[in-house]
């Protein structure tokens, strides 16, 4: 069986590409390998990150793996948050305060268009690959619902009516921006 390092601890970003993947591909977390580095994200773009994040697998373990980037961007803050969604209302990774602070940003604005970008970079035999995942949809008012994680609350992606915390991981898995991203890197594995 294929084994492929994805550079995440996220549970939710694993079970969210292992489901996809199914079981021809074997997947293993920073966990799973006990890497407990701390791999910098300091590239300016989704791409850039996605490498630094695959360069920095490969070159401590030389093995086949593969990393992703993902950003809000919001049409009418000309694509920010961004590369720098995680840390849009600061240093600490808070979910909360970063919807507040877009939320806020977005008071009184009409054009409320934006887009979950995610990019993988896979590193095969030491060869770089890209795949780009892309969900369209608008950022509510208000918060709606409990699943998921970062600013799924606010998202409700184009042809539904709830945001991907209402809509629960199985849908949100068969939309998202992780999962065809991840649909592209899984058809090009299965074409080795
Ligand atoms: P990451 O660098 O790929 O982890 O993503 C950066 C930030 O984007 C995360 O900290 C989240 O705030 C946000 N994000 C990424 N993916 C999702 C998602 O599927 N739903 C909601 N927010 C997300």
């Amino acid at each position: 069986m294929k084994k492929f390092i994805f550079a995440t601890n996220n549970a939710h970003k694993l079970d969210e590409v292992k489901a996809i993947v199914g079981k021809k591909i074997e997947i293993l977390s920073l966990r799973d390998i006990g890497c407990q580095a701390d791999i910098p994200e300091t590239a300016d773009t989704l791409e850039g990150n996605a490498l630094q994040k695959a360069r920095f697998v490969y070159d401590a373990y030389h093995q086949d793996c593969f990393a992703d980037d993902t950003g809000l961007e919001v049409e009418a803050l000309d694509g920010a948050p961004g590369v720098y969604s995680a840390r849009y209302a600061g240093d600490a990774h808070n979910s909360e305060a970063n919807m507040r602070k877009l939320l806020h940003e977005l008071e009184g604005v009409e054009n409320r268009r934006a887009r979950f970008r995610t990019v993988f970079a896979l590193i095969l035999n030491g060869k770089e690959h890209l795949f780009e995942g892309i969900v369209y949809g608008r950022i509510d008012k208000v918060r709606h619902g409990t699943a998921g994680f970062g600013y799924d609350p606010i998202f409700i992606p184009d042809g539904y009516t709830q945001t991907f915390a209402e809509m629960g991981d199985e849908l949100k898995n068969q939309i998202s921006h992780r999962a065809l991203g991840a649909q592209k890197l899984c058809k090009f594995l299965q074409t080795l």
